[in-house]
């Protein structure tokens, strides 16, 4: 079945939080939002029928991970990757953030550093400040257009902080890398080597784009797999992170109790019946929409790229390898970081992500959502090339 992602639905978009909370959150009226990580995108039929069908059932009590399920979501994930999951190691958890933050809170103490490679999602360094524990950067380096990993950096501040933690952004928002196995070896050696225990963020594992191989972090090696905590969700590839479902994978058995321990005592340990019901749909028949929606975005990209290099040469798209952000430098029109969010917002009435909310390193840059129809960003891009005329003169 073909899928059709030029469909508008701006009734429903008025539900969303990229949609709806934009104009108070931006103060702003009448903006393009292609800022937070959503879609616009309907999920397709055959999901929402199985929906549909799980509501006319009419009981909606406390609900737990069904073997069901935990065998739907190890299938999706061993399929999708290439690698063995065990139906025991899958855990729920009500979203990515609160899975990372229970990781925090189990496996290191108050007062333990915790290292994150900026500029990264946002949200890394608030969970790692409201645990009480110690944030330490390790600065991605921008080669070349290219953004890698630092490992000489690494080691030092390991050496130098004694770090317990390493979050890891697998594939990376905001700057698109999808890590290469070599990256990912290179790295699990280190944390091996200093027993650094890493919480890999996998939530965009599924929206690789063409010619890029995603590794799942705990593939590098079997220490790695017996001790890294991987956290899946289908909320980005499937549009439903409002049904706050994700699922994490510990394969060690005691630290797979631990982590449930915290999940419990954080109250977050019980599943929402139709969440599971999407999320399940989705692994088990959605992946035909998956493959269509990521072509779709694909050329989203490219589209974007043509029209940068032609009209406004002065943003710089950095090459994107997989998630629907893309990450922009816009360094060259020589505006603060203020000013270039305020200039976007206010004369081309496009909100994007501030570059800024991803580390200071992210000065200069801004964050696109891709995940949208073609003539949204035709029209967001025309506003900006006008905006930009009137800034050259
Ligand atoms: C890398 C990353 N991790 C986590 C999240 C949030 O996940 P959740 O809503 O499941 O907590 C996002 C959302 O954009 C994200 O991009």
């Amino acid at each position: 079945m073909a899928y059709n992602f030029d469909e508008e639905h701006h009734s429903t978009y008025k539900n969303t939080a990229k949609w709806s909370m934009a104009n108070e959150h931006f103060e702003e009226e009448d903006i393009i939002p292609l800022w937070v990580a959503e879609m616009d995108f309907k999920l397709p039929p055959e999901i929402i029928d199985r929906v549909k069908a799980r509501v006319d059932e009419g009981i909606f009590g406390y609900t737990m991970l069904t073997e069901e399920v935990k065998e739907v979501v190890a299938l999706w994930i061993s399929k999708r990757h290439q690698m063995q999951v065990n139906q025991e190691s899958v855990c729920f958890s009500p979203g990515v953030m609160p899975a990372v933050q229970a990781s925090i809170q189990a496996f290191t103490n108050p007062g333990d550093r915790v290292i994150i490679q900026t500029p990264v999602y946002g949200p890394f360094s608030k969970v790692v400040a409201n645990t009480s524990r110690e944030l330490v950067t390790n600065p991605l380096q921008f080669k070349n257009g290219k953004y890698e990993m630092d490992f000489d950096d690494l080691v030092k501040k390991i050496e130098e902080t004694d770090a317990k933690m390493l979050l890891l952004c697998n594939p990376h928002n905001p700057v698109g890398r999808v890590w290469s196995l070599d990256e990912l070896q290179r790295l699990g050696e280190i944390v091996d080597k200093y027993r650094l225990l890493v919480v890999s963020d996998e939530i965009h594992a599924d929206l690789i784009l063409r010619d890029h191989q995603h590794t799942v972090f705990s593939k590098v090696s079997d220490t790695m797999s017996k001790k890294s905590v991987l956290c899946f969700s289908p909320s980005k590839s499937f549009n439903m992170a409002g049904l706050n479902t994700s699922f994490t994978i510990i394969e060690d058995e005691e630290m797979r109790a631990t982590f449930q321990k915290k999940l419990e005592e954080n109250y977050q340990a019980m599943a929402n019946p139709i969440s599971l019901e999407a999320a399940k749909s989705a692994y088990e028949i959605g992946e035909a929409w998956l493959e269509q929606c990521l072509n779709y975005i694909e050329g989203n990209i490219h589209y974007l790229r043509e029209y940068l290099s032609k009209n406004i040469p002065e943003l710089k798209l950095v090459n994107s390898q997989g998630t629907y952000l893309v990450w922009i430098d816009c360094r060259v029109l020589g505006l603060n970081q203020e000013e270039l969010f305020h200039f976007l917002l206010k004369k081309a009435k496009v909100a994007v992500n501030n570059g800024f909310e991803f580390g200071e390193e992210g000065a200069g840059f801004i964050r696109m959502n891709m995940a949208c129809r073609r003539a949204t960003l035709e029209e967001a891009l025309q506003r900006i090339e006008k905006a930009i005329k009137e800034f050259r003169k």
